[in-house]
């Protein structure tokens, strides 16, 4: 098992206690898609050391989960970073210019639609209306809606966020 930090190591005892009820349960692959989505509410994620311990528990191997894990594009397989953000692509969002502030965004995170940035911050995702057009172009941070953006905001945006974790 990986190194755990405390939060990790309450999340596992979480899993733990959870997987309490599927030891004496036949090993149905219905049993298993429960635990999976369990695995995620707890860690949000599949992280790699909870699918060990439910390997064990339920003696299956670890290869089976994650055949099963990667076949549903439901499931994440990493881990996201500490502040999601989604950049709003619908048309009144794309239309005031969301494509300039996807790739400053891309640039400025160093990731992908769909990547972590490298530092772990950020979850760069995208989106198909925020029910915000009035306030286009919109992106959305761990919830909150920003904004009438330009380039230059969403920039000021992200360094203010980064400065919290210094
Ligand atoms: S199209 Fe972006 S908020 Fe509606």
């Amino acid at each position: 098992m990986e190194n755990l930090d405390s939060v990790d190591l309450e999340k596992m005892k979480i899993l733990k206690d959870y997987l309490k009820n599927f030891k004496d349960k036949p090993r149905v692959e219905s049993n298993l898609i429960t635990i999976l989505h369990k695995v995620q509410d707890i860690f949000g994620y599949l992280d790699r050391s909870a699918l060990e311990e439910v390997a064990e528990t339920i003696q299956v191997p670890t290869s089976h989960i994650w055949g099963v894990a990667t076949f549903y594009h439901y499931f994440k397989l990493k881990k996201p970073g500490k502040h999601i953000i989604s950049v709003c692509l619908g048309t009144a969002c794309y239309i005031k210019g969301a494509d300039e502030i996807i790739a400053k965004l891309k640039e400025e995170l160093k990731t992908d639609v769909g990547g972590v940035s490298p530092d772990g911050l950020f979850s760069l995702e995208e989106a198909r209306c925020l029910g915000a057009c009035s306030l286009a172009p919109v992106v959305m941070i761990d919830g909150k809606v920003y904004g009438n953006l330009t380039p230059q905001s969403v920039t000021q945006i992200i360094k203010e966020y980064k400065s919290k974790h210094k």
